[in-house]
């Protein structure tokens, strides 16, 4: 959700928080702001509403004369309390100014705590509407009247707060120091350590937004204090005992960051898909043997064999991906699959057993609703299995197996080659609990393995000709409603590309299962409802046709995605894409472009800024 960066060494630190701000943006883009200590050990910030632009044209006009120093910290924002404006912009003042305070997260009894600070005498008035700002009003009570240090009265802030919290402070009291926190599995922390001997640290809420200057990180688990400064960073667990974190090396490539040329991320990202594919696959396939090797799954044999039913737990596109994998699974390892969203899993005391295997996808591996599924199957013994794209994250490190997709980071907030990534990672788990079970011919394996290794040049393929695009964009952009319909394993894929639609064009958009269209949507069909129907040669493939006519007899305007060498559908349908031929159980992945390049091209056309939609954020760390 929000992003938090922190930095203390020998260099300017405001130029090196900006730059981390622009790594983090696509966590929230409601306002950013700084906090700098100078040389007189006073901390200076700016706060500006909206997008870090702002922040930065108002640093700009100062001419160099704003904020100096060599120890600072910045946050841009996702609204959560409080309207996204200049004073609910983060960092947040004690009202003795001795600190400062970043969060993210969301602080569930901060009225409760703004009560008791009044009843114990420290009795001042807040300036913003958020829950952050009693963070800054319990620190530096602590500092100024119980003369506790920063950590202290950290560690002390977080034994009463309820809720979730990646928190980082500075005080002038100590102005070499910056202390961070992590409360709940919400809002992940990373420290960043500088060159040897360079007395530069860095924290921040995830990887990206420090890769350009360290590879060596460590992660904090929840209820863990980090205190920075330039002789070291030391650790302290819940009861304020120095603790000794691991140091782990990240691999993931900064330059696979940049646009590369591109327009936007998403575009770029888009284009991508054939390398993150090939990344994804590589290595896990092996044709000798016919089997499927996933390097992270550390199951025997004989709990493999126990696992009688498989939960699926995600949110938003990964949940699409994870409504896939149900049909994947199902149909190669002969075991039941039920998939839920994050959100919903734990509220409703889920059954589950040691037998039963918990599926979480999260590209992110930090989404707070799929975190909270996973510890609630983690206490009701079930084993867990992550599909995760960022290396490090916290789905990845509580889990007991993970499978990562490979995709290199994705920046553009609706995500694009990690869905198609994670599809891939679900497929390759589908054949090894397949052939784990003995449920899967080995002839049926090597078939689908070996269609599953063409998938990239498909899709390259595919990537190669957008005029389409562009043409239903000039024709469609103006449509207030459009309708997704598919079947079967692509039912999931039209869920995907309405909400691909909605999410970046703000144009109302349905995803429909395209039996279920006769006992409801249809009564929407007229000729201003673009129908976008997945129409593949499969088992299902008439009863698809079948749908199309249903529109077409409606005066209904047709898109139909179809098999390459279907000359039947082009009399049928106003347009028509061609898919290359795949397994059925693959043709997910295909279909997933058209609609991921449909919607960045109305989008655009539109003049919507598809890297950050408004009102969303990359990942999403609060309930
Ligand atoms: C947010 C993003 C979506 C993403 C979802 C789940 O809503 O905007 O693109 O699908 O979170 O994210 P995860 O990281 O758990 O896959």
């Amino acid at each position: 959700m929000c992003g938090i960066i922190g930095y203390v060494g020998s260099q300017e630190a405001l130029p090196l928080v900006i730059g981390g701000l622009q790594r983090l943006e696509y966590r929230g883009y409601d306002s950013a702001g700084v906090a700098i200590i100078n040389k007189s050990n006073q901390i200076q910030t700016r706060r500006s509403v909206g997008k870090l632009a702002n922040l930065t044209e108002a640093l700009a006009h100062e001419n160099g004369t704003g904020p100096h120093g060599t120890l600072g910290m910045g946050h841009t924002r996702w609204a959560t309390h409080g309207k996204p404006t200049e004073v609910n912009a983060h960092p947040h003042r004690g009202p003795q100014d001795k600190v400062v305070v970043v969060h993210n997260g969301i602080i569930e009894n901060y009225l409760q705590l703004k009560k008791e600070l009044v009843q114990q005498g420290y009795d001042y008035p807040y300036n913003s509407e958020t829950d952050t700002e009693v963070l800054a009003h319990l620190l530096e009570k602590f500092i100024v009247l119980d003369g506790l240090s920063l950590e202290q009265a950290m560690l002390k802030t977080l034994g009463l707060i309820k809720g979730t919290a990646a928190i980082v402070a500075l005080s002038v009291v100590e102005p070499d120091k910056i202390v961070a926190a992590r409360l709940s599995n919400a809002g992940g922390v990373v420290i960043g350590y500088g060159p040897e001997g360079s007395g530069e640290n860095y924290v921040a809420s995830d990887i990206p937004a420090i890769l350009p200057h360290t590879r060596r990180m460590t992660f904090l688990d929840s209820g863990d204090v980090a205190s920075l400064s330039r002789t070291g960073v030391t650790f302290y667990n819940q009861q304020g005992e120095i603790i000794n974190k691991e140091v782990l090396t990240i691999n993931t490539d900064a330059i696979t960051a940049a646009k590369s040329g591109y327009k936007h991320f998403m575009q770029k990202e888009i284009y991508d898909q054939p390398q993150a594919l090939t990344d994804t696959i590589r290595g896990r396939v092996n044709l000798g043997t016919g089997r499927v090797e996933l390097e992270d799954l550390h199951f025997t044999p004989q709990e493999l064999a126990a696992i009688d039913k498989v939960t699926i737990v995600a949110c938003g596109t990964s949940w699409h991906a994870g409504l896939v994998a149900k049909f994947m699974i199902e149909e190669l390892a002969r075991l039941p699959v039920e998939v839920d969203y994050g959100s919903e899993f734990r509220y409703r005391d889920p059954i589950l057993t040691p037998q039963h295997l918990l599926v979480a996808i999260t590209q992110s591996g930090e989404t707070v609703d799929t975190l909270a599924a996973l510890e609630e199957a983690r206490n009701k013994g079930a084993r867990i299995v992550s599909v995760v794209n960022v290396v490090g994250s916290q789905a990845s490190r509580i889990s007991d197996g993970v499978i990562y997709m490979q995709a290199g980071p994705e920046i553009g907030v609706a995500s694009t080659k990690a869905f198609t990534s994670s599809l891939a990672d679900l497929a390759l788990l589908a054949v090894y609990l397949g052939q784990a079970k003995g449920t899967l011919q080995p002839e049926r394996a090597a078939s689908l393995l070996q269609a599953l290794i063409e998938i990239p040049k498909h899709v390259d393929d595919l990537l190669a000709d957008d005029k389409i695009y562009y043409q239903i964009a000039r024709a469609k952009s103006h449509a207030q409603d459009f309708l997704y319909l598919g079947r079967g394993v692509n039912y999931p894929v039209a869920l995907e590309g309405a909400l691909k639609l909605k999410e970046l064009s703000y144009i109302h958009a349905e995803g429909y299962p395209a039996g279920e269209m006769k006992h409801g949507p249809i009564a929407l069909i007229d000729e201003g409802l673009p129908v976008v129907v997945i129409a593949t040669q499969d088992k299902v493939y008439s009863k698809v046709v079948s749908a199309i006519e249903q529109v077409k007899a409606r005066d209904g305007w047709v898109l139909a995605l179809a098999t390459e060498g279907d000359d039947s559908l082009a009399g049928k349908a106003d347009e028509v894409i061609y898919l290359p031929a795949t397994d059925p159980l693959l043709t997910p992945i295909l279909a997933a472009i058209p609609m991921q390049l449909l919607a960045y091209h109305i989008a655009t056309r539109r003049g919507c800024d598809v890297d950050q939609p408004r009102n969303l954020a990359k990942s999403v760390t609060v309930e």
